[in-house]
């Protein structure tokens, strides 16, 4: 299949990378926990038909449902949940899977998600301070805001950011929603933009604490903890599982398991450090440059 089609969505990170190490074969079942907009989806199905069986998850119900669209052209058979990768179990009981032959993540946000104003998650585009993936669940970004104390915020930004202004950031950020509330994105950015320093760096004063915030909206290192405690026993003997990240606190997380696991004799780890986007795809994609790759395989 044609898959320029998809192009304008989403840009997938590393897809020969993810494929080689996968390495499927026609008729396989595999577990792609990030569907998005379906692009390393799409590349695996091709792998696996007319036979295999793709199972789909996302937390994003606007962006599955894109998704579903899409792969619906390719001879494939797949099924799509709506849910959180951490209830890995119960998509799998549902789905009548047991074990699986390769398993996929590729964290954070989607292109798709960080374009549209009305989600909340750029700091470019002026929209509501939502940042929820999943929008039926959760506290937003704005209410979170609201509910912490100056060291709780100043804490989190630390924790989730790295973010060496935090607690200047928390005073002007806290300061400023007793006053008037804060409750849009460029909002806040603007607020940020004037609490620090301006230095010689290339990032947006604003990158550290948006991700911050999405991380704990989201839950996102709770959900990758409670996954990647259980994976290990849906997949099959020689089965791959690849894991894209996309900041440290994540790649740790990864690397840590794998290792303790690697110790345990049910993995073998096959990156021992971890596969970065080449120079030709880092010039493409902007959004790479920060992409990590680690692979394991169940022994
Ligand atoms: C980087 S995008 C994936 C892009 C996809 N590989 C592609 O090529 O189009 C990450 C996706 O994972 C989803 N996601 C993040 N955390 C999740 C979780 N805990 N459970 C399920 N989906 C999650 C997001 O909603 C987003 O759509």
């Amino acid at each position: 299949m044609d898959d320029t089609a998809n192009n304008l969505l989403h840009k997938p990170v590393m897809v020969e990378e993810v494929l080689d190490y996968l390495n499927l074969q026609s008729g396989q079942i595999v577990l792609d926990c990030t569907v998005g907009s379906g692009g390393h989806t799409s590349k695996i199905m091709n792998r696996i038909k007319p036979s295999g069986f793709l199972i789909g998850i996302d937390k994003d119900l606007e962006i599955l449902q894109m998704a579903k669209q899409y792969l619906s052209k390719i001879e494939c058979p797949f099924k799509l949940y709506h849910a959180d990768y951490s209830d890995i179990d119960e998509v799998l009981r549902q789905a009548g899977v047991e074990k699986v032959n390769g398993v996929v993540l590729d964290l954070g946000v989607s292109s798709l998600q960080l374009d549209r104003a009305e989600r909340g998650f750029s700091f470019t585009k002026e929209g509501p301070l939502d940042m929820r993936m999943n929008r039926a669940y959760g506290v937003t970004a704005k209410d979170l805001i609201k509910k912490l104390s100056e060291r709780e915020l100043e804490e989190l930004l630390k924790k989730y950011g790295e973010e060496r202004w935090s607690r200047r950031i928390a005073r002007a950020v806290l300061k400023e929603e007793r006053k008037v509330g804060i409750t849009s994105t460029r909002q806040l950015a603007v607020l940020i933009e004037r609490s620090v320093p301006r230095g010689k760096s290339k990032i947006h004063p604003a990158t550290r604490v948006f991700q911050a915030l999405r991380i704990v909206v989201n839950r996102e290192l709770k959900s990758l903890e409670v996954f990647l405690n259980k994976i290990h026993d849906y997949m099959m003997i020689g089965a791959r599982i690849v894991i894209i990240s996309f900041h440290s606190l994540e790649d740790r997380i990864v690397k840590n398991k794998f290792i303790e696991r690697a110790n345990q004799s049910v993995f073998k780890i096959l990156t021992k450090k971890p596969i970065r986007p080449g120079d030709a795809e880092m010039k493409e994609n902007i959004r790479c440059r920060s992409a990590k790759l680690r692979v394991a395989e169940r022994i």
